[in-house]
């Protein structure tokens, strides 16, 4: 519940301030074109705008960036390529090779509204759009920045990020695994994205510094820990409509979740400790960290 947070009338109008910038850049990198004899670009937008997606990704940007003095307009490409990243993430996630999930942001999934050859190709285009906007003169910043950003981006999405903790993660279907290998499968398939949207932001600031941008970076590790914590134990307390995907999809397919292995309320602790040492590591930092601090607060509360 939202209810104990003191900041969170301040924190709904500052995300969904985030939220309507970032649909706003996305509708224009996604625009509605007529079909070319086949659905690609229509599954691509489909799967990014106006299925009622959290943009806590692009908010992540957009709220480090803010933290680190950084011109809004400067933050709308990458809070776009990490969100196209992770709708690609979601439309791979829910294929029948993987979570086999027909419900997603309240509406079928991409497979399913489409098929299965377009859900592939929607989320291989977006990874390769995602990295487009980066590389193009989106990004308002000088190349060697920007080379940065994209190897960041790069390693997040893959073997050694979210598509490396994603494959743990299927391979430990039915397993037991100990509560180190858990953290380590989430630090990778939902950390790994959540770290790269927070320097993303950083990053974009000629101001920050080597020992800001750790302090960030600690930050972002333990609230892209307690995101998946809950997203755990929303899996088991939500229901379906409230969640817009289906209720008990881990228990379902025998995935090793924090709530299979620690139960609900360790879990719940676990999940408010990262919380509490997320916000320690921004004690050094002013202010403009506020909206930084909410948003940890808000990944904990939230309810879907
Ligand atoms: C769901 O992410 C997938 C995970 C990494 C746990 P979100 O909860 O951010 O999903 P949307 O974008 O709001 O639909
Ligand atoms: C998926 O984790 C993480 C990625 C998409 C990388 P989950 O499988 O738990 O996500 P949901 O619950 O389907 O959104
Ligand atoms: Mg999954
Ligand atoms: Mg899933
Ligand atoms: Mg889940």
């Amino acid at each position: 519940m939202l209810m104990n947070s003191p900041h969170l009338p301040a924190f709904t109008t500052r995300l969904k301030h985030y939220q309507q910038r970032v649909d706003r850049a996305l509708d224009v990198i996604l625009p509605e074109t007529p079909t070319h004899g086949h659905s690609l670009l229509e599954a691509m937008r489909y799967s990014v705008i106006g299925g009622g997606g959290k943009r806590i990704r692009p908010a992540m940007v957009y709220a480090a960036g803010e933290a680190t003095g950084v011109d809004q307009d400067i933050l709308d490409a990458p809070a776009c390529a990490v969100e196209m990243i992770h709708a690609y993430s979601l439309i791979h996630d829910d294929l029948p090779a993987m979570d086999d999930d027909d419900l997603r942001r309240g509406r079928s999934t991409c497979h399913k509204a489409f098929d299965e050859a377009t859900a592939i190709l929607a989320g291989d285009a977006l990874q390769a759009h995602a990295f487009e906007i980066l590389a193009s003169g989106a990004v308002q910043i000088d190349d060697s920045h920007r080379l940065q950003m994209i190897l960041l981006l790069a390693r997040a999405s893959g073997s050694e990020g979210m598509a490396g903790g994603q494959a743990i993660d299927l391979a430990a279907v039915g397993q037991t695994l100990s509560l180190q290998q858990l953290e380590d499968m989430h630090r990778l398939k939902t950390g790994a994205l959540i770290k790269a949207s927070i320097l993303l932001g950083a990053m974009c600031s000629p101001d920050v510094t080597d020992d800001d941008l750790a302090l960030l970076g600690h930050f972002a590790d333990c609230i892209g820990l307690s995101f998946q914590i809950q997203d755990d134990i929303l899996d088991v307390t939500a229901d379906t409509e409230t969640l817009g995907k289906p209720r008990g999809s881990d228990l379902k397919m025998q995935k090793p979740t924090y709530p299979s292995i620690l139960g609900l309320e360790a879990s719940r602790k676990l999940a408010r400790e990262q919380h509490r040492q997320a916000l320690a590591y921004l004690e050094s930092l002013d202010q403009r960290a506020d909206t930084l601090r909410q948003l940890s607060a808000y990944i904990v509360e939230r309810e879907y």
